[in-house]
C-alpha cells in the first residue's frame, strides 16, 4: 500500500520505510527526483554511485560499475510534488513501518545543493501528518 510522507528537501534528502531506501537526486531535465537507493543489479546503495554525463547521462553504481542511463531513473521515480520548500511524495511502500527521514552525502546527486554531510534523523509514522 502507498504511502504519502512530506518532507523539506532542504533538510532531508534520503527516506527509510521498512527495508527500502529512497534519495533526492538532482535531474538537470527533471528538478528533484526522489529515487530507490536500490540498484537493479543486486541492491547496491545508488547515492553513493557517480553521476556520469559523458558519452550519455547516468548513474554509475558504487559496488560493480554498472551504469543506469538517466531515462529508466526518471520513469522509475517515486511521485512526488514541491511546493513552498516542501515535497509531498508517495512511496510504493511503508504501510506500517515508521518512514526514517535523514540529511545524508548523496554522492551522486548532480547539484551541490543536496551533498552535505549527515545532520539529522527523524521518524514518523507511514502515512505522514
Ligand atoms: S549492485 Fe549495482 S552494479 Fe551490482
Amino acid at each position: 500500500m502507498p504511502v504519502v510522507v512530506r518532507f523539506e528537501p532542504a533538510h532531508v534528502n534520503f527516506l527509510i520505510a521498512g527495508d527500502e531506501r529512497y534519495f533526492l537526486f538532482r535531474s538537470d531535465a527533471q528538478g528533484l527526483l526522489l529515487l530507490k537507493d536500490a540498484c537493479p543489479h543486486r541492491g547496491g546503495p545508488l547515492h553513493l554511485g557517480a553521476w556520469e554525463t559523458h558519452p550519455a547521462a547516468k548513474l554509475r553504481c558504487p559496488w560493480h560499475g554498472n551504469a543506469i542511463p538517466l531515462r529508466p531513473l526518471e520513469r522509475a521515480a517515486c511521485p512526488m510534488v514541491l511546493r513552498e520548500g516542501q515535497a509531498t511524495a508517495v512511496l510504493p511502500s511503508g504501510e506500517t513501518a515508521p518512514v526514517f527521514m535523514q540529511r545524508r552525502p548523496i554522492l551522486a546527486a548532480c547539484g551541490a545543493a543536496l551533498a552535505g554531510a549527515a545532520t539529522s534523523s527523524t521518524a514518523m509514522k507511514g502515512g505522514g501528518p
